[in-house]
C-alpha cells in the first residue's frame, strides 16, 4: 500500500455564530475520514479555522460595543471548545484573520493581475447614508414589488416567494440604521472567471479523471461526486460571468494592495484561502520546512488536497477556487466532497420547535457526543441529499447497536476471564471456536464459497464516505458476535469446573471479536475506543490490528478489569435538550449564543443555501404564532432585584440576584452596557422563572429578564406598575 499525504479541510464556520447540530455533520464526516486515514498510515493533515471577514462580522461586533478582533477571539475559544467537545481532531484550528492568510491572499491577487485576470469596473450599489457605508443586500429591507408585503428582505419576498434585485424594492430602508439607502456607484475589483482561459482550464479539471486509491487498491477516481459534476455542467453551460471580489471601506477584512485601504477582498475570496494560512500555520509550528509546505501547496507534489463542504457553497469551491489557484501558481484540489444538509425528525431545523441546536447544549445537557457520531456515521453516504436526524431513531440505534450489540459482548464475557482466569486470555482455539470466528472475520461474496475479509470491505466503504454501509458491515459482524455468545452461553458453561477449557476459549474468542469491532469503530468512536484500549489491555488499535495474519491475542495476554464503556440514552434527556432549545419569548437581556445572526453569502442569490445558514428560518420563528396554551407554559414573574453586580471577565453580563417571592435567583444577564448595577438595585423587574438553567462561562444562570431592544437602542429592563409584589404571576 503506497503511503498517502493528505491535506484535509472543512468549511469554515462564520466567527459570529455558534456551532449547532447541522454544522456537526460535516466536521463529524471529515474527522471519521481523517481518523480512518490515519489508522491506515497514511499522513494525513486536518485544518481548519474561524471565518473571520466580512459586514455581518464588523457590525455585530460594533453591536456588542466591542472591535471585530475582540469578537473573533472570543468565538474561536467557543468554536473551539464546541470541537473539542465532539473530538473532532483538528491538526490545526485557526483563523482567517492571520497574517499567512493576507499573505497568500495578495500573492493570488498579483499573480492574477499579472496574468490579466483582474478587471476593475464600477457598480452601483445601495448606500447608506447615515452610516456611509455600502449595503450588503441582507441589509436593505422593503415592500415587495410583486405582492406589496412590507418589510421584506432585498433579494427575496418571503410572503410570495418573488426573487428580486434591491432596487426593485418599494421604500426601502437600510436595516442598519433605518435610513434610505441612495445609490451610489464605486470601482469594484473582479477576477475574470469569463476569461477563456478560466473556462477551458474549469473543463477540464471537473471532468477529468484519475489514479487514486481507495481502502487498499487503486482506482480510477474523479473530483466531483456526479450530482456535484451535473451541477457545475449546468453552471458552465450557463456562462461564466466575473466574480466581484472587492468590498469598499468600512469592512473587516484585507485590503487590497494598491488601493491605499479603500478597497478589501471580499470574505469569499479570504476565506479557502484560509486553508492555506492555516495549514501553513500548522507546518511552521511544527517546524517544517517551506519544501515541505510547498509540497502541499505547489503543484507537482505527490500530494492529495480534499475539501470537504456542504452543497450550498459547492460553487465558491468548484469554481473561484480552483481557478483562482490554477492562474496563482498553486495546486489545485484533488477532490471536493460535498454533503446535503440536516433535518430534524423530518423538519428544517427549527427555533420554536427546539431543533436548532447548539453544540454546547447537547453538550451540557450530558449527550454522549459518541451517540450523535454514530447516528451520523451510520445516515452518512457519498451522496448530496439531506440526512435525517429522527430522535427515535436516534434512541433505537444507539441503544441497541452500540449498547445492545457492541458494548454487550465486552460487558457479558469479561467478567469471567478476571474471576476464573485471572483477567488472561487464550489462544488455544478449538476447531469449532474458531469457525465462528472465521464467520465474523469475513463476509460471503456470492454463492457462499468467495469470502472477504470484513476489514477490506469496511475500509473501502471508509474511505469513500460510504459510512452507513460501513456502519451496517461492522453490526453484521457484531451480530455473529453475540449470535456465538448466546449459543455458547458462557454463563451456562461457568456453572460447572468441566467446562472451563471451553469457557475461556469462548470468552477470549468474543473478546478478541470485541477487540476487531473496537478497530473497526474507532474512527467513528475514537473516545470509546481509547477506554476499550484501556480494557484490552491493548496499545492504540490501527487497522493493521484487524488485518495482521493472526487476529487472535496473544497466549496469556492479560486484559484489565471491565468497567461500564457506555450507557443507554434515555428519551426524557432529549425532551429537556429540545425543551431547552426552544425559543419562545426571547429577551435581549439574556445574551443566547443562538440567536446571533448567521452570516449569508452576500450576494450569490442564485445559490441554495442550507436552512441553517441563511437566517431566515431564524426570522420565520421568531413570528411565528403561538397558542395560549404555549404562553401558558412561561412563567413570568414579577422579580425584585436585590444585588447586581459585574461579573469579572464578562463584557456584556451583570451578576442579578433576584427575589421571586418564595425564592431567590441568580441571573446572568446582558444589560451592563446600558445599566449601572448601583442603579439597578431594589427595583422591579419581570423574569422567565422557569427557563430551564443554563451554564455559562461565570455560572449557572437561574432564568431571564426582560427586556426591549434593537439596533436603534437598548436593552430596556421592564418593569411592572407600581404595586406589584415580587413573585406576582405575570399573565
Ligand atoms: O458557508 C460558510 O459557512 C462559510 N463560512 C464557509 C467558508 S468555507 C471556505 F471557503 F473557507
Ligand atoms: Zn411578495
Amino acid at each position: 500500500m503506497n503511503k498517502r499525504k493528505i491535506l484535509v479541510t472543512s468549511a469554515l464556520p462564520y466567527a459570529n455564530g455558534s456551532i449547532h447540530l447541522g454544522h456537526l455533520v460535516e466536521y463529524i464526516q471529515t474527522d471519521i475520514w481523517v481518523r480512518f486515514q490515519k489508522m491506515q498510515g497514511h499522513e494525513v493533515h486536518y485544518v481548519c479555522a474561524d471565518d473571520t471577514h466580512g459586514t455581518p462580522i464588523m457590525l455585530r461586533a460594533e453591536q456588542e460595543g466591542i472591535t471585530p478582533k475582540q469578537l473573533i477571539e472570543r468565538v474561536w475559544h467557543e468554536h473551539k471548545a464546541d470541537f473539542d467537545g465532539f473530538h473532532v481532531g483538528f491538526d490545526n484550528y485557526y483563523t482567517t484573520d492571520s497574517p499567512e492568510n493576507q499573505e497568500f491572499c495578495e500573492d493570488i491577487y498579483r499573480q492574477l493581475e499579472a496574468k490579466g485576470l483582474i478587471a476593475k469596473r464600477s457598480v452601483e450599489q445601495f448606500y447608506d447614508p447615515v452610516k456611509q457605508m455600502f449595503l450588503p443586500d441582507r441589509y436593505i429591507k422593503g415592500e415587495c414589488p410583486k405582492c406589496h408585503a412590507k418589510d421584506q428582505y432585498g433579494d427575496s419576498c418571503e410572503a410570495c416567494g418573488a426573487t428580486y434585485s434591491p432596487i426593485n424594492l418599494i421604500d426601502p430602508y437600510s436595516t442598519v440604521s433605518g435610513a434610505t439607502p441612495e445609490r451610489k456607484a464605486s470601482k469594484h475589483h473582479f477576477f475574470r472567471l469569463s476569461d477563456l482561459r478560466c473556462r477551458t482550464f474549469l473543463e477540464k479539471w471537473v471532468f477529468e479523471s484519475f489514479e487514486g486509491q481507495s481502502g487498499v487498491t487503486p482506482e480510477v477516481k474523479r473530483r466531483l461526486q456526479p450530482e456535484a459534476a451535473n451541477k457545475m455542467n449546468e453552471w458552465l453551460a450557463g456562462g461564466l460571468v466575473d466574480w466581484d471580489i472587492s468590498r469598499d471601506a468600512p469592512y473587516f477584512g484585507f485590503p487590497i494592495p494598491g488601493t491605499a485601504g479603500r478597497k478589501f477582498f471580499y470574505v469569499w475570496l479570504d476565506a479557502p484561502v484560509g486553508y492555506f494560512g492555516s495549514f501553513k500555520n500548522y507546518f511552521k509550528q511544527t517546524q517544517r520546512s517551506q519544501a515541505e509546505i510547498d509540497e502541499f501547496l505547489r503543484p507537482g507534489g505527490n500530494t492529495e488536497m480534499m475539501h470537504f463542504i456542504g452543497k450550498d457553497i459547492l460553487y465558491f469551491h468548484a469554481l473561484f477556487w480552483p481557478a483562482m489557484l490554477e492562474f496563482s501558481g498553486y495546486r489545485t484540489p484533488t477532490q471536493i466532497y460535498a454533503h446535503g444538509f440536516l433535518t430534524v425528525n423530518g423538519q428544517k431545523m427549527s427555533k420554536s420547535r427546539g431543533t436548532f441546536i447548539t453544540a454546547e447544549s447537547y453538550l451540557t445537557h450530558g449527550l454522549n457526543p459518541e451517540w450523535l457520531r454514530y447516528y451520523y456515521a451510520a445516515k452518512l453516504n457519498d451522496g448530496m441529499e439531506d440526512i435525517d436526524l429522527n430522535f427515535d431513531d436516534f434512541i433505537a440505534r444507539v441503544n441497541s447497536d452500540l449498547v445492545g450489540k457492541y458494548i454487550n459482548i465486552a460487558s457479558r464475557c469479561s467478567g469471567f476471564v478476571t474471576r476464573k482466569f485471572g483477567g488472561a486470555l487464550t489462544d488455544a482455539i478449538s476447531e469449532s471456536n474458531r469457525k465462528w470466528f472465521n464467520q465474523f472475520l469475513f463476509c460471503e461474496l456470492g454463492e457462499g464459497d468467495t469470502f472477504l475479509g470484513r476489514h477490506v470491505s469496511i475500509a473501502y466503504f471508509y474511505d469513500r464516505r460510504e459510512y452507513g454501509k460501513a456502519i451496517r458491515e461492522i453490526m453484521l459482524a457484531a451480530d455473529v458476535a453475540n449470535q456465538y455468545v448466546d449459543r455458547m452461553k458462557p454463563w451456562e458453561l461457568a456453572k460447572n469446573d468441566e467446562n472451563y477449557t471451553e469457557l475461556h476459549q469462548v470468552c477470549s474468542v468474543a473478546l478478541n471479536m470485541f477487540r476487531i469491532l473496537t478497530v473497526y469503530l474507532k474512527p467513528v468512536l475514537p473516545k470509546l475506543a481509547a477506554e476499550a484500549e484501556q480494557f484490552l489491555g491493548v496499545d492504540s488499535l490501527t487497522w493493521k490490528d484487524a488485518n495482521s495474519q493472526n487476529r487472535l491475542l496473544p497466549d496469556g495476554h492479560q486484559i484489565n478489569d471491565y468497567k461500564h464503556l457506555m450507557r443507554r440514552i434515555d428519551s426524557r434527556q432529549i425532551e429537556a435538550l429540545i425543551d431547552a432549545n426552544k425559543e419562545s419569548l426571547q429577551s435581549a437581556a439574556q445574551p443566547s449564543k443562538t440567536e446571533q445572526p448567521v452570516q449569508t453569502m452576500e450576494g450569490n442569490p442564485s445559490i441554495p443555501s442550507s436552512p441553517s445558514e441563511n437566517g431566515k428560518e431564524v426570522k420565520i420563528a421568531a413570528a411565528a404564532m403561538v397558542t395560549i396554551d404555549d404562553f401558558a407554559r412561561i412563567d413570568l414573574r414579577v422579580a425584585k432585584i436585590l444585588n447586581a453586580e459585574h461579573v469579572e471577565g464578562a463584557d456584556k453580563l451583570l451578576k442579578l440576584t433576584l427575589d421571586i417571592g418564595l425564592e431567590q435567583r441568580t441571573v446572568f444577564a446582558g444589560i451592563k452596557s446600558a445599566y449601572d448595577p448601583e442603579q439597578l438595585k431594589g427595583r422591579l423587574t419581570i423574569m422567565v422563572a422557569n427557563l430551564a438553567p443554563r451554564k455559562m462561562k461565570f455560572g449557572m444562570s437561574e432564568g431571564m429578564v426582560l427586556a426591549a431592544g434593537d439596533e436603534n437602542g437598548g436593552p430596556y429592563l421592564l418593569a411592572p406598575d407600581e404595586g406589584a409584589q415580587p413573585g406576582m404571576r405575570v399573565k
